[in-house]
């Protein structure tokens, strides 16, 4: 495990953006799991950044987004279609049939999580999987749990990631109870694996993940046990560390 501590956000999204294009320069078909929320934000704008630059191209980039709201469509304010299209595919020159998000809409959620992991397997697996963490230690929304979960399924939102979430909705009432995500096993099997975390209110999670023991209920210290996993800090996320 690499762990590279920014002196702050901006940093931050500049080191997890390169480690994106250097994946991207050796393989331009790479194949890209990617997160939503707001620690991401900073890094798609250096990533629309470096494509307008030129420096960057994703014509030939697949991308799998982690997860969405079981509920919400494309148009939907919150649905995280509608954040990764804003915030950045619009911007780019990735081809929209290269693009993979679950579907909150399908009429039979299960169904549609076999078939989005089937896709990541047919695809031939994900290069480099990009990583948020709750404050209660969940990555895509694998939350705490007695048991790491397996392939992508429909998950159940923890009444902590309801509330942390509920900043993007008018109320905690509004933001859905339900998700599809990939699963801990869809994860550890890409290549790579960075994990970004900013402020304050992740640090103890950053510390259990990365120095605590290996449990399921802090499903991101099961990285622990992948070979090939960076984490981008800032310094109040990396302030718990020994
Ligand atoms: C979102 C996702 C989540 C977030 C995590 C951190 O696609 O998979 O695991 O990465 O909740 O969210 P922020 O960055 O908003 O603190």
């Amino acid at each position: 495990m690499e762990v590279y501590i920014a002196n702050d956000y901006t940093e931050l999204c500049k080191i997890a953006s390169k480690n994106i294009l250097n994946v991207i320069k050796s393989k331009p078909n790479a194949i890209l799991g990617l997160p939503t929320g707001g620690t991401s934000i900073g890094m798609y704008k250096e990533l629309v950044k470096m494509y307008k630059e030129g420096i960057l191209s994703f014509s030939k980039v697949t991308t799998f987004n982690l997860d969405e709201y079981e509920g919400l469509g494309k148009e939907d304010a919150n649905s995280y279609y509608k954040f990764m299209y804003d915030n950045f595919f619009k911007h780019v020159d990735i081809k929209y049939d290269n693009i993979n998000i679950p579907d909150g809409l399908a009429s039979d959620s299960n169904k549609e999580c076999e078939e989005y992991e089937m896709k990541i397997r047919k695809a031939g697996g994900m290069d480099l999987v990009v990583l948020g963490i709750g404050e209660n230690g969940h990555i895509g929304f694998n939350e705490p749990s007695d048991f790491f979960s397996g392939f992508s399924y429909r998950v159940k939102l923890h009444e902590d990631t309801i509330r942390a979430n509920s900043r993007f909705f008018n109320s905690a009432d509004e933001v859905p109870k339900y998700a599809l995500t990939m699963g801990i096993r869809t994860i550890m099997l890409s290549k790579k694996i960075m994990l970004l975390a900013s402020g304050e209110n992740k640090a103890k999670a950053i510390k259990s993940a990365i120095e605590g023991v290996i449990t399921p209920s802090i499903p991101a210290s099961i990285l622990q046990l992948h070979r090939d996993v960076t984490v981008v800090l800032d310094k109040k996320s990396a302030s718990l560390l020994s």
